[in-house]
């Protein structure tokens, strides 16, 4: 992976989160690839961003933190033999995980999900963020490279997780998460306030929606037990630890007969005509 250009303690900061977050998937890439095969949970969230869009048959893409592939082969599937997907993350182990699965279809490459456009300008109709834009150390500068990277008037296409809530009072979870005498996370619980204002200044035609996604307890455990997941809720533990919790709020919800809501934010927009 690149380093900073010019290492400033702001760039700094920035790779070491970036690093942080690759070396947890690196280490959940097995775990996180038996998920999506049990509950294909990424590829339903991906359906759902892209379902009503037509123009993608044929197209050239670039899917931005492609991870086990479960993104790039709903991608394959939707551009069909003559389009083609590129799968960049930042992690080999869920690299090899994407590539282990698609055989050759795709081609992945690992690079920063911020800095990617040298050497790709124009290149692409549309670039997809499946689950991914709000983990980014720098959201907007990933945008703008996806802008750079599109041709005139292609389009970007974007989910990301606003928050999570429990029980029919819903609860905000990052609330229930302090309550217990724990500090919650950025990530995955509290919205990164700033996706739709970048995108307003970068691109053009937005269009946004919310998409509820309900988990029983069990897959509550089964998604935020994973290292990356558990990382965003429970920062300040230690990944067993991590695992440990989540799965005592599963136990305790599942014998309330309590659901978490999860809501994901859908988003399209397009580069303007150059
Ligand atoms: C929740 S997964 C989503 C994967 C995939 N899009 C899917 O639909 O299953 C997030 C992915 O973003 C990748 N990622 C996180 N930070 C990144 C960065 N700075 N650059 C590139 N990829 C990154 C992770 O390695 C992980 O594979």
């Amino acid at each position: 992976l690149e380093v900073a250009e010019v290492a400033t303690p702001e760039s700094m900061r920035s790779l070491e989160t970036r690093d942080r977050i690759r070396r947890n998937f690196d280490r959940a890439a097995v775990e996180y690839a038996q998920f999506e095969a049990r509950r294909v949970f990424f590829r339903d969230l991906l359906a759902e961003l892209l379902s009503g869009e037509r123009e993608l048959q044929g197209a050239r893409v670039l899917d931005v933190g492609c991870g086990t592939g479960a993104s790039t082969e709903f991608l394959l599937e939707t551009v069909g033999t003559g389009g083609s997907v590129l799968g960049l993350d930042a992690s080999l182990g869920m690299l090899r995980e994407a590539r282990r699965r698609l055989h050759g279809r795709a081609t992945f490459i690992q690079m920063d999900g911020c800095r990617f456009s040298k050497g790709l300008r124009g290149a692409f109709g549309a670039v997809v963020y499946n689950a991914v834009l709000f983990m980014l150390p720098d959201a907007p500068g990933s945008l703008a490279c996806a802008r750079d990277v599109l041709k005139s008037r292609g389009a970007v296409y974007i989910s990301w997780l606003e928050g999570a809530f429990v029980g029919p009072e819903r609860e905000p979870l990052p609330q229930i998460v302090r309550r217990k005498g724990f500090s919650p996370g950025r990530h995955a619980l509290s919205p990164w306030p700033g996706i739709l204002q970048v995108l307003e200044e970068l691109f053009e035609g937005i269009r946004v929606r919310q998409f509820p996604v309900r988990l029983a307890p069990e897959d509550f455990s089964l998604f935020y037990g994973m290292e990356p997941m558990s990382a965003g809720l429970l920062p300040a533990l230690a990944y067993p630890d991590r695992r440990r919790i989540v799965e005592e709020f599963a136990k305790e919800w599942c014998a309330e007969g309590k659901f978490v809501e999860q809501v994901w934010y859908l988003a399209s927009a397009r580069k303007p005509e150059q």
